[in-house]
């Protein structure tokens, strides 16, 4: 029942002849490929049988790197998202630009930026499921059009989303990328990442990965494969907790805004309604959510500090939940007083109780006309179902 860990880094044969042909090693663990034929099960599952694999790797930016080494080349031309997350973004504008890979940041929410942005050399149109930087939702149906007409792959960092919220390949992505130790992990204790896709894109990603010796280590392994047996019913709580927390926080005379497109103001909340759709009971818009107070930049610090729930940290995806001021760790574009919750598993009334004295409290001490706000309605759970 439960799955064996390869804890080895080679394998004995038999005798020469079992040997002969197979150039086993680091980069064959049964292991990792049970985890990354898991997930290519749940973001296939919508495919009607048609064949999606997967390949594991040590970390979502082995992942990342791995899809770029095997499509773009020196000359190539890349199309990416003007807000996303920073890692990829240093990758596109460092390494590869050194290695004469040329990006365009384009919005992708425009579809004549994007037509525009396209050249001959165009190999890749790089898009997030649901931004890490700034949560937009991109129209992936038309991303996919466009990158096909001029010949490219699209590719969707779908790490925000898991398939629990949306299944990219269904809307015409070529290949999905995961940072595994977020959401799909979900317990903030393993490092890894994935590629998955039908057979024929993926197999030059297979060939970068053994190429490049990027692999996932058997222990990691087991607790994301693991991971994805509860994710979801993880990421579907935390969707709804995280809907419930937008729309009671958003309420609060100290917040200046509420990013979540779970929220009908949301620029991306159609398309989501539309795209966001691969769980069983309807839409689910993520469980990251992104408040600004109202007191300019030290209320973001200041809110953090004020929290008494959540984890101060980067990472994001797991149980518990986590806050970051963004402007001074991961996302230096953002609004400066914005603070990025990834919800977790906590219970939605303490954490929207939390957040509201935290609120009261900065409201207080940067001498905020806002009035104390009163509790948290009870029935918070009611008033904002998913739907
Ligand atoms: C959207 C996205 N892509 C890629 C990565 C990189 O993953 P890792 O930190 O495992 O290298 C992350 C990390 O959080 C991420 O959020």
């Amino acid at each position: 029942m439960g799955l064996p860990v390869w804890r080895t880094s080679a394998f004995a044969f038999a005798d020469a002849a079992e040997h002969a042909g197979l150039a086993s090693g680091h980069v064959a663990n049964p292991t990792a490929e049970a985890f990354a034929a898991g997930l290519a099960a749940l973001e296939g599952a919508g495919l009607d049988g048609d064949p999606v694999e997967g390949e594991a790797f040590g970390s979502g930016m082995a992942a990342v790197t791995a899809v770029f080494l095997a499509f773009a080349r020196s000359g190539a031309h890349v199309v990416a998202p003007s807000s996303m997350y920073g890692g990829t973004r240093d990758l596109l504008t460092g390494t590869l630009g050194r290695f004469g890979v040329d990006t365009t940041f384009a919005d992708l929410g425009d579809a004549d930026a994007v037509r525009a942005a396209m050249r001959p050399a165009t190999r890749l149109v790089w898009a997030e499921t649901l931004g890490a930087s700034g949560l937009e939702v991109p129209d992936l149906p038309l991303l996919a059009e466009l990158a096909h007409e001029a010949g490219a792959l699209l590719v969707a960092d779908s790490t925000l989303a898991t398939p629990v919220v949306c299944r990219p390949l269904e809307h015409g992505a070529d290949l999905v990328v995961h940072a595994a130790s977020t959401f799909i992990g979900g317990h903030g204790d393993a490092t890894g990442g994935a590629v998955i896709g039908r057979p024929e894109p993926l197999e030059a990603v297979r060939r970068v990965r053994s190429e490049t010796g990027s692999v996932l280590a058997p222990d990691e392994a087991f607790l994301l494969r693991r991971g994805l047996e509860t994710l979801p019913v993880r990421v579907r709580r935390q969707c709804d907790t995280a809907n419930l927390f937008a729309a009671a926080v958003a309420g609060h005379p100290g917040v200046r805004a509420v990013d979540y497109p779970g929220l009908p103001g949301h620029p991306g909340h159609e398309l989501a309604r539309r795209l966001f759709t691969a769980g069983p009971e309807g839409t689910r818009f993520g469980a990251v959510v992104t408040v600004t107070p109202h007191g300019g930049r030290d209320a973001g610090p200041a809110l953090v500090d004020a929290l008494r729930l959540p984890l101060v940290a980067a990472s994001l995806g797991g149980t518990h939940t986590t806050v970051a001021h963004v402007a001074s760790t991961t996302h230096p574009r953002l609004d400066e007083a914005a603070v990025r919750f990834s919800i977790g598993l906590e219970d939605v009334d303490d954490l929207v109780r939390d957040v509201t004295e935290a609120l009261d409290t900065i409201g207080r001490a940067l001498g905020s006309a806002a009035p104390p706000s009163p509790r948290p309605p009870a029935q918070t759970r009611l008033a904002a179902e998913p739907h």
